[in-house]
């Protein structure tokens, strides 16, 4: 797809597209329970320090990727420096995008069914239609054509979702015995600070951003000439820390108010906030509304997870949209009810080595697949992109001095690369 084929977004709407893709499940029902099992402030730290030299850098790369090659993912590791060696990235994209889909779907469907009937699923039989369920709606928006609609729906989801945070937020530390939750979240306790944290603090970030599978290499392709790449990804980057703070704030002096576990897992969110929303007058009304909100940023996560393979099947085929959802639908029909269904503890054929289908997608994807892919971008930024042209692109629109190229140039071709590859060998036990 060249520049002219299509419209492309507005500045704004660069941000908020990009930023209806980062904020979702991951912020408010990932990041709490994860920070949850991996003992909290220490956690929170390293996942700052992850977002600032891990994140920013992949998601510049990623940028700056996508908006020069003006085209599919597909293209962009072929067109700049026709450099061959690059192609199998794409595959490796759509592989985990696949794979995130898959049991990103399962959680978009528990948000789904608690805003229908007010009940969390998580264990019931049911599960498996409520996925099915969340497949659908996703698919029928992303064969509409996603570009103007996400930007749309972004730019009301994103203020109201900060507002209703900020209010669960107050609702939450005005609770009895909530500051043991602040305790928590921000007095670090370095003794649990493990490899596996520090790699749980990176999969989150890789997660949380979107980044290390080329979603915004495809996003960035409908950039226009004038957007200033360094802004927006500061811009995206902060927001989606935010939102992630935030429902740390709303969750956890919860969770210490209430004696919830907060290493309870998947369920911290769906056990924790309906019990704060009760104290509220019009509680329900509230909690529809959260869920509401949380359906819909999840569902524009999925749908820029979806773009991926439908952006790459038009290069590749050049079939009709509706026709390319038609490949990519009943796989995802097989895989993520698996996933659904994996949870269930009746169903040992659907766990390995301790990991339900659900725990295997989740956990390739954010710990090893992402990082990988992450370092395998800036390594590609790095080492196969012209510095002169990377040089024109970042300072012209940003007023930034050489030092900023000169600093990204040494972080995408060797801290971040040597980061990620310490953090996964460190993690997985073998250093
Ligand atoms: N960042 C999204 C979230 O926080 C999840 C996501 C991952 C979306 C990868 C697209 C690609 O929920």
């Amino acid at each position: 797809m060249t520049s002219s084929q299509h419209k492309g977004f507005g500045t704004v709407g660069v941000v908020l597209a990009t930023a209806g893709s980062a904020v979702g499940l991951g912020n408010i029902w990932k990041f709490p329970y994860v920070l949850g099992q991996n003992g909290g402030a220490a956690f929170l730290l390293v996942y700052i320090v992850c977002v600032l030299a891990l994140g920013l850098p992949v998601m510049l790369s990623e940028f700056y990727i996508g908006k020069t090659s003006h085209r599919t993912i597909l293209d962009a590791f072929r067109t700049i420096r026709g450099n061959n060696h690059w192609q199998w990235m794409p595959v490796i994209s759509i592989l985990i995008a696949f794979m995130l889909l898959s049991f990103y779907l399962v959680v978009t469907g528990w948000c789904i069914q608690f805003l229908i009937t007010g009940t969390y699923g998580g264990a019931e039989a049911d599960c498996a239609l409520w996925t099915i369920i969340a497949l659908g709606l996703t698919s029928l928006i992303e064969c509409a054509g996603v570009e103007k609609g996400i930007e749309r729906v972004s730019k009301i989801l994103m203020p109201l979702l900060l507002l209703l945070l900020v209010v669960l937020m107050i609702r939450s530390l005005t609770m009895p015995g909530s500051m043991e939750g602040v305790q928590f979240l921000f007095h670090p306790d370095f003794s649990k600070l493990t490899g596996q944290v520090v790699l749980s603090a990176m999969g989150q970030c890789f997660f949380s951003l979107s980044i290390g599978l080329g979603c915004l290499i495809t996003y960035a392709g409908y950039m226009q000439r004038e957007q200033n790449l360094v802004r927006t990804a500061v811009q995206v980057v902060s927001l989606d820390t935010v939102v992630a703070l935030l429902a740390g704030l709303a969750i956890f002096p919860a969770v210490f108010s209430l004696g919830i576990n907060p290493t309870s897992g998947p369920e911290l969110v769906f056990r924790t906030l309906p019990s704060v929303f009760a104290t509220l007058p019009f509680g329900v009304a509230w909690e529809k509304l959260f869920f509401l909100l949380m359906s819909i940023a999840a569902i524009t996560s999925s749908i820029s997870m979806m773009e991926i393979i439908v952006s790459y099947l038009k290069g590749a085929t050049g079939w009709a949209r509706p026709r390319r959802m038609l490949v990519i639908v009943p796989l995802l029909m097989l895989t993520a009810p698996l996933c659904a269904v994996s949870l269930l503890p009746n169903r040992p054929e659907l766990t390995w080595l301790g990991l339900s289908m659900f725990d295997w997608m989740d956990t390739l994807t954010s710990k090893f697949l992402m990082p990988l892919g992450g370092m395998a971008i800036t390594l590609f930024m790095g080492w196969c992109c012209s510095w002169e042209k990377i040089a024109e692109e970042i300072t012209n629109h940003s007023h930034l001095g050489p030092w900023f190229v000169n600093t990204l140039r040494i972080l995408v071709r060797y801290i971040v690369p040597v980061m990620i590859l310490f953090v996964f060998f460190d993690g997985i036990g073998v250093l």
